[in-house]
């Protein structure tokens, strides 16, 4: 049977106190109503609709990648009016389910089964809320249920009734569309209630299905900051619980944030405040230490990450030792065995197997061979103030600490580059290259004295 899915998203989002539109605000960095567009292609629907409103352009400049039927409601006068400004466009065969833009984390399996039931009748998601206060309730006589009543439309009776509408629905196209054309809006809102089309069901003599939500983050809708921030943490710790079921210790779920897709090996360890974004990949026996940042990059196994470290867009191969306090940019790429210490900057850079660059070093635009040791406070000059040139370092070179290569340069394979030299021209193999003033003392020097 086909299906329609139905996102709202027209409203503003006032309480987020924000120009972007709330169906768009971040939630570990992809935009709210992304969850529910992604959640919906999994439903292989037939067609998926948007209803939006405030920011619509930016709403449909964000995912225009996607195939949605994008439809404009002017003014926002209810869900039941958001819902009638899509019927032109449901086929009148199928269902049509309802879902919300600002309700990011739902529950698949609990939709699954609310489409099944909404192929014949009206089937809304309920759930049991402790603290029932600005929901919809759920009316019911002799279990089954009559009507939606609006928090602001309850009696003092009705206030009491926990079972909450949580705004999901599906219903056949052909009733949908009967009853969106009989909605009105004599209410305390003067809102045209979607919640109203379980009057006009029972109306119709046509039984209105429930299905109940047992999990509130997966019915939570989104309308402040705070809120925002909460479910930020709810993500974070189902996602670490994801990694921890595949096998992953991570030393405090509740101090780990993952903004993108981490998959790891056996026996991977991540310890506190490591913030991971884009696509992760960590191989087996990878350890992260705390505090640091990895984006986009591959690290191979038995590779450590030491605290502090920052690296993004790279390649890390095999038992390496990267910080702490390592940088590590985009287009860096080191082979096995590669020691980077503290305070070292890489940039799109290849470093082959064995070699070491421990300290205080700046290596940009160079390829780097294997066995090569880059002394404390080396620098590549690569940037003459217009263009970008390369550095080459061949196989067991050794570069004494604060080395200047003035790029393009070339130090051919077991050279060694004294202490101190500024090196503007290529070093030949094998041999010492000094470049530096000579060291001279003056005997019988005088100090200056204060005056
Ligand atoms: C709605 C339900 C209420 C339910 C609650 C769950 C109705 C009348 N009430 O109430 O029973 O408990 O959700 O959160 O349906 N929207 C539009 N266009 C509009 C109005 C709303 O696109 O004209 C969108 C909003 O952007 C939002 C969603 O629909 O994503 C819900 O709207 P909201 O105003 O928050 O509904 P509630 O009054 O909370
Ligand atoms: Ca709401």
């Amino acid at each position: 049977m086909s299906l329609s899915i139905v996102i709202l998203a027209a409203g503003k989002g006032t309480r987020m106190r924000s120009d972007l539109p709330k169906v768009l605000q971040p939630l570990a960095h992809k935009p709210l109503l992304g969850y529910v567009i992604d959640a919906s292609m999994s439903f292989n629907p037939t067609q998926l609709a948007v209803v939006i409103g405030y920011g619509g352009d930016l709403v449909k400049k964000t995912f225009s990648s996607q195939n949605i039927q994008w439809i404009e409601q002017k003014e926002q006068l209810g869900t039941g009016h958001a819902v009638l400004q899509a019927a032109p466009f449901i086929e009148d065969e199928g269902s049509t389910l309802i879902l919300y833009g600002d309700v990011p984390l739902i529950d698949q399996k609990k939709i699954q089964s609310l489409i099944k039931k909404g192929q014949k009748n009206l089937a809304v998601l309920t759930y049991s809320k402790e603290e029932p206060t600005g929901y919809g309730r759920i009316v019911r006589e002799s279990g089954k249920i009559k009507k939606i009543v609006e928090e602001k439309d309850c009696d003092q009776t009705q206030k009491h009734i926990k079972e909450i509408n949580t705004g999901i629905m599906c219903a056949p196209n052909h009733l949908l569309k009967s009853w969106l054309k009989r909605l009105n809006n004599q209410n305390s809102q003067k809102e045209y209630y979607l919640t109203d089309i379980v009057g006009l069901s029972i109306q119709d003599n046509i039984e209105v299905l429930s299905e109940s939500a047992d999990n509130e983050v997966s019915i939570t809708g989104i309308n402040t900051k705070s809120e925002l921030a909460i479910m930020e943490r709810n993500y974070q710790l189902m996602t670490a619980k994801q990694l921890m079921e595949q096998g992953v210790t991570i030393i405090d779920p509740s101090r780990i944030d993952i903004r993108g897709e981490v998959t790891a090996g056996q026996d991977v360890t991540i310890d506190v405040g490591c913030i991971f974004e884009g696509k992760v990949v960590l191989g087996s026996h990878v350890k992260v230490a705390a505090y640091s940042l990895i984006k986009d990059s591959v690290i191979g196994d038995h590779s450590m990450i030491e605290p502090y470290s920052h690296i993004v867009e790279s390649q890390i191969g095999t038992h390496c030792r990267i910080g702490p306090f390592a940088r590590l940019r985009p287009g860096t790429q080191l082979q096995n065995h590669v020691h980077i210490g503290n305070f070292v900057e890489i940039k799109n850079s290849e470093v082959n197997d064995h070699t070491n660059i421990n300290h205080l070093s700046y290596v940009g635009d160079s390829l780097v061979g294997k066995s090569v040791n880059i002394g404390a406070g080396t620098i590549t000059c690569n940037y003459d103030g217009a263009n970008k040139h390369p550095t080459t370092i061949e196989d067991d070179v050794f570069i004494g600490s604060n080395t200047a290569l003035v790029a393009p340069v070339k130090i051919g394979k077991g050279a060694t580059i004294a202490a101190g030299s500024t090196i503007t021209k290529d070093a030949p193999p094998g041999d010492l290259t000094v470049s530096r003033g000579k060291q001279t003392s003056i005997s019988g020097w005088k100090k200056p004295t204060k005056k």
